[in-house]
């Protein structure tokens, strides 16, 4: 099936020499640009750029699929001091690094940083600049700068000239480089970025922090972003896709072009596997215009993609001219069918699946925003672990790799766009680009993510302050009509916090309506809007500092705003302090078994990030946060001094999961609900009290069974039944004696789980296990060392802080460390760290191209030391 469709390249390509014959050109090449860059930070510091100015030229042609840059901006030209962009200028003294780079994570932390974004120095201006060769074989080709994600306000800049750019710093975006290159010569590719204060409620980081990509193709190519595949049609014997594949001709005669397509099976590790359909069309594009050629095609016993088997497939696309192949283009796809209900929720592939979802921010931890795609699998791993099954990209576009990384390993995605549209939160945030950008930004998202099987949900915004203005409305019609241009075949929702919005009709202009924290409100909101789809977009809000607890604890469940639980700007991970907005775990979890129809949740958040230390966010008075009286002494007498107490928190205490990836009491408290035949049980606090002899001490345990015995020294301290909205067992009068707390789960009678805490000696060895010991000697593959401080009969030691420092030997290096508390203002890449709570993280990476033993050793004062080999291959 072929079908015709014209579009007019950008008029202003015309300027271009594109005579040379489609025969001649080579192949698509696409390779990474981030090694070797020379980085400058406070330079270039005012250009006067118009960003405005830049945005009708790099638009997304509406129903096309170009983004093409003229050689010549219309209007906004820079000025002010742009030695920085000019091919003679002596960098040699500028930093040598690669890409992905976060310059905010190398701190330092400052106490008068904005904690609300992680303390960390993230914004200002910053240039990379690359020599690249471009050789004289490629004349005639099309040269394309692919990025990812710049932080943010980018500005391209080639051989001295402004040839593009994008504001918004989670968009991927392209420039056409071709106008500027120098073909045969070297070629000076310089990227500025310019990341205002004031522009985010969360760490960003700064500098061009995902991967950025050289894009080689013939005259004749695949659009960016050029093919969308959809699976209209599937049963169990076929499944009917149809691909759309866009084409531009820049050259500067007509092209006939034949359109073939071939679908493989791909492996579970993306190898291509058995071709399972062809199809063919043809194309007749007039010269410097594009057209999109329609096919459809059937799969036989399609191999559908689920989340216990995300199953894929890829179309290799090639453009075949005068009988030779002038493109070849992979888009791998997933063959699946998605619906939410009105009465039951979300069904993939026709089987109900509750959304056991996590909201998460986009960095990494100690490794800050820069992408690492073993750190983001490592996040996966261990959220899926617990039983997530879906990931809500709070709150902006992903990296692609998160992406390829759910697809591959079966969760569904919530692919969120903004976190503000025309009102803002903040002085410089996306409402500033909003009138002039959203289009773009939504078109780009969409375009680039359409294929992917796990996105489920597109998300036009979260907790939009328009969603109680009078054009709240309006703006929610037209960001989903957007997104909908793009991609009609998912629904588009919101984030909504607002409980008034969910009843005053902006409820209605989404095709699945996200409500955040109303799990008391879901039964009046069906009441009230019989037709209408929901989900809980963000959930729970719970906070606590991994291995902390404060006595004497609040009667369960706690009041709202409480403040048992705060001390010394930990919060205690008894899990039952929420803020005022906030709802526990278990409100959730019973609001949703009460009303089926609710699709399922994202909690906020699956792991803690860089900023936002809720309920430390504020710079203010609170000597109540001091439990120890000298401390509390000291402290008054040195903000007396100062005028003020300043709060050291940098980084959330929402997570499931801490900032290294360790473990909370909560983990198992959503291990339980989310992975029913899980056979497991977890009991908290730990068990070293010496304090504490004598007096009361709550025990709680999250278990999947449905009832357990606690045992304190082989004595029972009673069994206890969860009742059918009960989703943990406490025993709230525990006296605490020195031994072992032991519980024995039951489920339907029958002995389910066990778990045990002791208390231990004193602190005695490190030990130290890795998540993998053997990595790709790659330079980007990382493996996750975890030093515990233990006794001598090598048990963690809970409460302990010790100082570790930590060596290497062999060719690799340490990236990073961390204990996961939020309060720390050590450096993420000193080779040193407080353990928190008995424990510490050590990131190790193997050199590029130098495979062999790398030997980590860890030592602390007093303690026996230890060492681990890691194999880089
Ligand atoms: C929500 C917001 C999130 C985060 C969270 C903390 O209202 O959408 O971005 O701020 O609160 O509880």
């Amino acid at each position: 099936m072929t079908c015709f469709k014209f579009l007019p390249l950008s008029v202003l390509l015309l300027g271009q020499t594109l005579a040379m014959a489609a025969t001649d050109a080579p192949l698509r090449e696409r390779t990474s640009l981030n090694a070797d860059w020379r980085f400058s930070k406070g330079v270039a510091t005012d250009t006067n750029l118009n960003y405005s100015a830049l945005r009708p030229w790099i638009l997304p042609t509406g129903n096309g699929f170009t983004t093409h840059a003229p050689a010549v901006p219309p209007e906004g030209n820079p000025d002010g001091d742009l030695s920085f962009a000019q091919p003679g200028l002596n960098d040699s003294e500028w930093r040598l690094l690669n890409l992905p780079h976060d310059w905010g994570i190398e701190g330092p932390f400052k106490q008068e940083f904005p904690g609300e974004t992680g303390k960390l120095p993230w914004w200002g201006v910053a240039c990379y600049r690359k020599h690249i060769d471009i050789p004289a074989t490629d004349r005639g080709r099309n040269i394309f700068l692919d990025v990812d994600g710049a932080m943010s306000y980018a500005s391209v800049w080639l051989n001295g000239k402004l040839v593009g750019g994008w504001p918004y710093g989670y968009t991927s975006w392209r420039v056409d480089l071709t106008p500027s290159v120098k073909f045969g010569a070297d070629n000076v590719l310089v990227i500025r970025v310019d990341n205002p204060k004031q522009s985010s409620r969360w760490y960003p980081g700064g500098g061009i922090y995902r991967n950025v990509w050289l894009v080689k193709t013939a005259p004749v190519n695949v659009a960016h972003w050029g093919t969308y595949v959809t699976t209209p049609a599937v049963t169990d014997h076929s499944a009917t896709v149809n691909i759309a594949v866009a084409v531009d001709n820049s050259a500067a005669t007509a092209a006939i072009i034949t359109v073939n397509n071939e679908l493989f099976e791909l492996t579970a590790d993306g190898h291509r596997g058995r071709s399972v359909a062809v199809t063919t069309g043809t194309l007749n594009i007039p010269a410097q215009q594009s057209a999109t050629c329609d096919q459809q095609t059937l799969v036989p016993k399609p191999k559908l993609w689920s989340l216990e088997k995300p199953q894929r497939y890829v179309v290799v696309t090639t453009l075949v001219q005068n009988g030779l192949p002038v493109d070849v283009y992979e888009t791998p796809f997933g063959i699946r069918t998605t619906t939410f209900t009105v009465d039951q929720g979300f069904f993939l592939n026709g089987q109900h699946v509750k959304l056991n979802g996590v909201c998460d921010h986009h960095d990494l931890g100690a490794l800050g925003s820069a992408l690492n795609v073993r750190a983001l699998q490592r996040q996966l791993e261990i959220l899926k672990e617990f039983g997530v099954n879906a990931i809500r990209t709070s709150h902006n576009p992903p990296a692609p790799e998160l992406l390829d990384l759910c697809d591959q390993m079966g969760l569904v995605v919530m692919d969120e766009a903004f976190d503000c549209w025309k009102a803002g939160k903040n002085k410089n945030d996306y409402h500033v680009l909003y009138p002039d950008w959203h289009e773009q930004d939504l078109r780009a998202l969409v375009r680039r993510d359409r294929n992917h099987p796990c996105v489920i949900l597109w998300s036009s915004g979260n907790e939009v302050p328009d969603q109680d203005k009078a054009d709240g409305p309006a703006l929610a019609e037209e960001n989903r009509n957007i997104m909908h241009a793009e991609d009609a075949t998912r629904p588009v929702t919101a984030a909504v916090s607002s409980y008034k919005a969910g009843f005053s009709g902006f409820q209605n202009h989404f095709d699945v309506f996200g409500w955040n924290y109303k799990p008391d409100h879901y039964a009046q909101f069906r009441a009230t809007n019989a037709h209408v789809r929901l989900f809980g977009s963000e959930t729970a809000s719970t906070v606590s500092s991994r291995g902390e607890y404060f006595f004497p604890l609040d009667t369960f469940p706690p009041g709202k705003n409480t403040k048992s639980g705060l001390a010394d700007f930990q919060v205690s991970s008894y899990d039952v302090f929420v803020p005022g907005w906030a709802t526990l775990p278990d409100a959730e979890f019973r609001g949703e078994a009460e009303n089926p129809f609710v699709a399922g949740e994202f909690v906020w958040t699956g792991f803690d990030y860089l900023g936002e230390p809720t309920p430390y966010n504020a710079d203010v008075s609170n000597l109540l946060n001091y439990s120890n009286p000298a401390d509390k002494a000291k402290a008054l007498q040195e903000l007396t001094a100062l005028g003020k107490i300043k709060v050291p928190s940098r980084s959330s205490y929402f997570g499931i999961v801490d900032l290294a990836g360790f473990k909370k009491d909560r983990y198992y408290l959503y291990q339980s609900h989310w992975r029913p035949d899980f056979p497991m049980a977890h009991i908290l606090p730990h068990w070293n009290w010496p304090e504490r002899v004598g007096q009361v001490t709550p025990v709680y345990v999250y278990t999947s069974g449905d009832a357990a015995e606690l045992f304190l020294n082989g004595k029972s301290l009673g069994l206890k039944k969860k009742e059918p909205t009960d989703y943990r067992l406490r025993w709230d009068d525990v006296v605490y004696q020195p031994g072992q707390l032991k519980v024995v789960a039951y489920r339907n009678g029958k002995k389910w789980a066990t778990d045990a805490v002791e208390t231990t000696g004193a602190a005695a060895q490190l030990t130290l296990t890795a998540d993998r010991t053997t990595i790709a000697a790659d330079g980007q593959d990382l493996s996750f060392i975890t030093v515990t401080v233990a006794d001598n009969s090598g048990r963690l030691v809970p409460r302990s802080k010790n100082h570790i420092t930590l060596e290497v030997e062999g060719p690799g290096e340490i990236v990073a460390t961390d204990n996961g508390d939020a309060t720390s203002f050590e450096s993420f890449q000193a080779p040193e760290r407080n353990a928190f709570n008995g424990l510490a993280l050590v990131i190790v990476r193997a050199h590029t191209g130098k495979p062999g033993t790398i030997t980590l050793k860890a030592t602390s004062p007093d303690l026996n030391s230890a060492t681990i080999k890691i194999k880089g291959q």
